[in-house]
């Protein structure tokens, strides 16, 4: 555990009020499911984000938002947030992530919220796109993004006493991951293609005795900061490398100072044990059940993870818009 920035402990398990956040999230997305407008989407999800972090115990700065890459609507970076108590923390947020999976009523979209004390998550966002690799706790030691895939493989494969053939590497579905993919079939091992949402990838690759064993790839920064507060909380790993898109991109970080070769590991990403994760499933998929309506009211499912306990819950909720509606703080379904 660290011991970077030493100070009390934060006691209050806030995951636990976070999930009501991801709910709210989630359940007002999951209206405009496979109605083929991603604008709409965002903005509900945006919308109920930032009214229910709003009741929130704390002074939180949003430090990671989304919208660079997409022009998504967005939770600003340096947003102040919650309702002003003392507790200081860094807010990381993806309203959504599979936008385009809920549009198309497509599986395994997720609304997630991420929490960590203040000054310790570092998003390298002078880069959209980041090459990614994760593992859960058994091999987390193992893997080294700057190896080959065989060699990552195989030494994922001995950690976790299994056969390189009877592991399952999550890959987005892109053109760029067309080497990868050849690469991990000449390994020999299994390949399970996503396309869209590599948070709840990762989060399916950290935790154990699921189907996921491995993610690889390229994917979205912010997505990899905010799956290591997950992965940091469930005790697997993370590694990154920037991937500029194109010459512009590489040569501006370089000529400002920025290594474009540095690994970030789990805790270069988030740099304290006072971290807490919450995701709700928006449409229904491997991690989570997607949101159900019933006459005058949803059904959810979500997690709620705390690092330094180590606790990960799943918690069903059924959720009443009647009696919701007259509680000030959930007006947002
Ligand atoms: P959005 O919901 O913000 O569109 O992100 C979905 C996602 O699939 C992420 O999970 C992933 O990190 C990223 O997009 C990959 O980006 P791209 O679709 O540009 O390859």
């Amino acid at each position: 555990m660290k011991t970077a920035h030493p100070h009390q402990p934060i006691e209050r398990n806030i995951a636990m009020e976070l999930v009501r956040v991801t709910e709210a999230a989630a359940m007002a997305a999951a209206r405009y499911l496979g109605r083929g407008d991603k604008k709409l989407v965002d903005e509900a999800a945006v919308t109920a984000m930032r009214y229910t972090l709003g009741y929130v115990r704390m002074d939180g700065v949003v430090v990671i938002g989304e919208g660079e890459k997409d022009q998504a609507p967005m939770l600003y970076i340096g947003e102040r947030i919650g309702d002003g108590s003392d507790l200081q923390v860094d807010i990381a947020v993806d309203p959504i992530d599979g936008t385009t999976l809920v549009a198309r009523g497509l599986p395994g979209a997720i609304s997630t919220v991420a929490l960590a004390d203040r000054g310790t998550m570092h998003c390298p966002n002078e880069f959209a796109y980041m090459n990614k690799i994760v593992t859960g706790v058994e091999a987390k030691d193992c893997i080294d993004i700057n190896a080959s895939v065989a060699e990552n493989l195989k030494n994922i494969a001995k950690a976790k006493k299994k056969n390189v053939s009877e592991l399952t590497v999550v890959v987005l579905d892109r053109p760029r991951h067309e080497q990868l993919i050849s690469d991990i079939r000449s390994a020999g091992a299994r390949v399970k293609l996503i396309s869209d949402g590599d948070i709840s990838a990762s989060i399916e690759a950290a935790l154990p005795e699921r189907e996921i064993d491995v993610l690889m790839g390229i994917g979205g920064t912010t997505e990899g900061v905010i799956a290591a507060a997950a992965i940091h909380c469930i005790g697997g790993s993370i590694q990154c490398k920037a991937w500029p898109r194109d010459d512009k991109e590489r040569n501006t970080a370089i000529t400002a100072g920025i290594d474009i070769n540095k690994v970030y590991n789990t805790d270069d990403l988030i740099d304290s044990d006072d971290v807490f994760f919450a995701a709700t499933g928006v449409s229904s998929g491997e991690l989570l059940k997607g949101v159900r309506y019933f006459s005058g009211g949803a059904q959810t499912q979500s997690l709620a993870m705390r690092c330094r306990s180590g606790t990960v819950r799943w918690i069903d909720a059924w959720h009443n818009f009647d009696r919701l509606d007259k509680l000030s703080f959930s007006k947002v379904h």
